[in-house]
């Protein structure tokens, strides 16, 4: 077969995938023992055979889950949008390495110019920022950067002999920072994790006392990062309050904020000040465009402030380090500096390119109408949960998540029901949701980030889940 046949070979096959992929059943499902029965992995291959190739090609698809199908619920991403997904395509079409200007130019003008974008909106002066592969990569980074600005040689001695670090975020963060902490020589136990308000934000009156006890402790509170869109219930921390307490507390710890499920409400000025009050004068904030924004998988950026003299210096004495001279050879009057210079990874996707399409596609209102047409949608899915009396609302809703779960009659553990209507619906390809435990409970965490579902979607979504738990539990008493 040649090039061009496979190409119209597989384009026929994306263009069946992605007509029939928001309808049907959300997935195949076979149990682990069956799928690899059914898939025959090792089965004997025909050398540089094209025919064999999409014959897998079709399997995958066929036994993947449709994350574009209206009733995916589970993730904080979904459908890939369809201008990014040109610009992946392209991206992997001219393959390169997004370290060096050299062997990237066009990918690396373009991150440069949407950095350059991102800090006029969050605020920060004279910044600096960098794509990298993820909001755990964004938050180890940041951490590090904090670390290194705390001792001043931790880079180059480490940390033996030093003062204890101590590093604090939302009880409900997410476990990159615990991750993090574990990786810098931090050590987990010195990441406070500070308990949260009835609406899931940290307490920042309790922030104020531990970052006081670990000062009286004779340790160095370095590190304190705010979370904007927790993982379980989507809170956003207030970022303004924890900028006043470095005052309060006479003491000037880093102030990371971890926007990667709804930081990008950095995107309008109106959203920011509802969400994110304060942002421009922290430290660092990171933020998924792989996430609600329909971005393929992965877009993620880390922002620096260059406020307090730090302008565009930290991520180089950072991160730069060994001998590197065989690849970066730094920046010129004609050549801007290399990105891969400041990264954690030698070898860089042109992640750029599909974020940069979808931006020129849809504009920056666009990313911002998605937002807001996506908050709206939770709060109609907030009221179908009230308004449900089979259903109880575990937490006030923040922003995209919804916790809730179907109320168990006497005897039945909540829990197990719960779980096991949520297992139902997917093996059954009918919806896929998220679980999670919430102060001691099993909740059924909904997120809104799927562009392919409307308001019915979501109203089928909890009456087969209402049905599913009568099933459940008349099959169980009858
Ligand atoms: C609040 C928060 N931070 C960080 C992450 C990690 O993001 P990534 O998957 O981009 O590494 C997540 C992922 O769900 C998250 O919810």
């Amino acid at each position: 077969m040649s090039d061009t046949e496979a190409f119209s070979r597989l384009f026929d096959l994306m263009e069946r995938y992605r007509a029939g992929r928001n309808s049907g059943k959300l997935v195949d499902y076979y149990a682990p023992a069956q799928l690899r029965k059914k898939l025959d992995l090792g089965a004997p291959a025909t050398p540089e055979s094209y025919d064999e190739l999409f014959v897998w090609a079709e399997k995958y698809l066929q036994y993947s889950v449709k994350t574009g199908h209206p009733q995916f619920w589970n993730r904080m991403w979904a459908d890939a949008n369809m201008p990014a997904m040109i610009g992946e395509m392209v991206s992997t079409l001219a393959h390169t390495s997004a370290c060096t200007f050299e062997s990237a130019p066009v990918s690396t003008e373009m991150e440069k110019y949407l950095i350059d974008e991102f800090l006029g909106l969050a605020g920060y002066e004279a910044g600096e920022g960098q794509m990298t592969t993820g909001s755990s990569n964004g938050n180890l980074i940041a951490m590090m950067a904090a670390r290194n600005a705390a001792v001043r040689n931790a880079k180059t001695q480490g940390l033996v002999g030093t003062v204890p670090l101590v590093a604090f975020v939302n009880a409900e963060a997410h476990y990159s920072m615990d991750k993090a902490a574990n990786v810098l020589g931090i050590g987990t136990e010195n990441l406070i994790k500070i308990p949260v308000d009835e609406r899931g934000r940290l307490r920042v009156d309790v922030l104020e006392r531990e970052i006081m006890a670990a000062k009286d402790a004779g340790k160095t509170p370095f590190f304190v990062a705010a979370t904007a869109g927790t993982t379980l219930r989507g809170a956003y921390d207030a970022i303004y309050e924890i900028n006043a307490l470095k005052e309060k507390c006479g003491h000037d710890f880093w102030h990371h904020v971890d926007g990667a499920w709804g930081g990008t409400a950095f995107l309008s000025k109106k959203l920011t000040e509802h969400f994110m009050r304060g942002l421009g004068k922290t430290h660092s904030f990171t933020f998924d465009f792989h996430k609600m924004h329909g971005i393929p998988m992965v877009c993620n950026f880390l922002l620096i402030n260059g406020h307090q003299g730090r302008a565009g210096r930290v991520l180089q004495s950072t991160i730069a380090s060994g001998n590197d001279d065989y690849i970066f050879r730094g920046a010129d009057n004609e050549r801007p500096a290399d990105l891969g210079a400041v990264s954690l990874q030698c070898g860089r996707h042109t992640d750029i390119l599909k974020l940069f399409l979808a931006w020129k596609f849809y504009g920056r209102a666009g990313f911002v109408d998605r937002f807001e047409r996506f908050l709206q949608r939770a709060e109609f899915a907030e009221t179908c949960v009230l308004a449900a009396p089979e259903l109880e609302l575990l937490a006030p809703r923040e922003s995209f998540n919804i916790n809730f779960r179907y109320i168990a009659p006497a005897g039945f553990d909540a829990d197990d029901l719960n779980k096991t209507i949520r297992q139902n619906l997917y093996e059954s390809g009918t919806a896929m949701v998220g679980l999670g435990q919430l102060n001691g409970q099993t909740t059924v965490r909904l997120l809104i980030a799927n562009e392919s579902s409307t308001d019915a979607d979501v109203e089928a979504f909890f009456a087969a889940f209402i049905t599913e738990g009568k099933k459940i539990t008349d099959a169980a008493a009858a």
